[in-house]
């Protein structure tokens, strides 16, 4: 078995070897092949960046040897919804789109922690920017250790703003909303930073470049509102319940200030892809001393156990793939 401990450049090249083989992805439900799955370069989505997607996970349970799919129906409850905002004709059967994915998993036999993709692409031929259809749907479903190499994030607070809702909305998982994201996380990397955290226009933390943000400030955790330029992050959702109810912890949905940050006692990013992960600093500012905090860590392993239904199992997050 693949060490899944390994870092994201790693993982990178772990795909490229494809030790553990992925045959086949999905395209509008029939199996294709790895190599085949394709999109016209004339078609609306790479002409105009028109496109949504989603990415989740699974995790693979050892004791169990049983693999469980992570809030897979939020997800595409999620698909659907940034379809209906960028107008892209597509799919609507959450419950067939949720099947599928797993009959995918299942086809390849894969028996690790994956990530999954979903994405809905405009497919015409010498496509318009105003085309709504016909549409395409692919999935994948690839193996994947820690996104981050599990340590804590030297972050920085970007140039660039969180794109708005009065442009590109934020909420919705768009494929052209990723070039916002991108720029800020070259800008960081250039500058020897981990990652970016972008601010609003009106100068509020919103998050990530792919992942949501939380504090620890005068012991309460705090995180931005759906209204102040993010994805609204399942996993943010998923961490939002586990610290009221398994903590026990009021949390503050509130706008936060950059300068909030650098006096918190923690700060930690999360996202289905990035997990939960602490921050050790922002703009060269240690947060605490640069360790995972007392709350952050109880989190992490909360969410650990959650993934795989150990955990809140009463909200049916965590689906079996295989047949026990
Ligand atoms: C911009 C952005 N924010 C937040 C998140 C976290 O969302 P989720 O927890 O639903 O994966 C993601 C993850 O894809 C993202 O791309």
């Amino acid at each position: 078995m693949p060490n899944f401990q390994e870092s994201a450049t790693a993982v990178a090249s772990y795909q490229e070897k494809r030790d553990q083989p992925v045959k086949y992805l999905l395209r509008d439900g029939e199996l294709v092949d790895y190599d085949d799955a394709r999109l016209h370069v004339l078609s609306t989505s790479l002409k105009y960046g028109v496109g949504v997607f989603e990415g989740f996970r699974a995790y693979w349970s050892e004791d169990e040897q049983q693999l469980y799919a992570f809030r897979v129906i939020d997800h595409m409850k999620r698909l659907i919804d940034s379809m209906r905002v960028v107008e892209i004709d597509g799919p609507q059967d959450i419950e067939e789109l949720s099947e599928q994915l797993l009959g995918l998993i299942r086809a390849n036999g894969l028996r690790s922690n994956l990530h999954m993709r979903a994405q809905v692409f405009v497919d015409s031929k010498d496509g318009k920017p105003e085309d709504t259809g016909p549409s395409t749907v692919f999935m994948a479903a690839i193996p994947m250790g820690n996104y981050f190499g599990g340590t804590g994030l030297n972050v920085q607070i970007s140039s660039w703003a969180r794109l708005s809702d009065r442009s590109m909305p934020p909420r919705v998982k768009s494929i052209a909303n990723y070039q916002n994201g991108r720029l800020a996380l070259l800008e960081a990397k250039r500058n020897g930073y981990d990652a970016a955290l972008l601010l609003t226009e009106g100068g509020h933390v919103a998050e990530g470049a792919g992942y949501n943000v939380f504090m620890v400030r005068q012991g309460r955790l705090c995180t931005p509102p759906a209204t102040d330029s993010i994805l609204e992050g399942i996993t943010r959702d998923s961490v939002l319940h586990l610290a009221r109810t398994e903590l026990g912890l009021e949390v503050d949905i509130r706008p936060i200030d950059r300068t909030e940050l650098y006096s918190a006692d923690e700060v930690f990013v999360c996202g289905s892809a990035a997990e939960v992960n602490h921050v050790a600093s922002v703009d060269r500012t240690a947060i605490a001393n640069g360790q995972a905090g007392e709350i952050t860590r109880n989190l992490q392993e909360l969410y650990r156990q959650a993934v795989i239904g150990k955990v809140a199992a009463d909200r049916n997050w965590a689906t079996p793939v295989y047949a026990s």
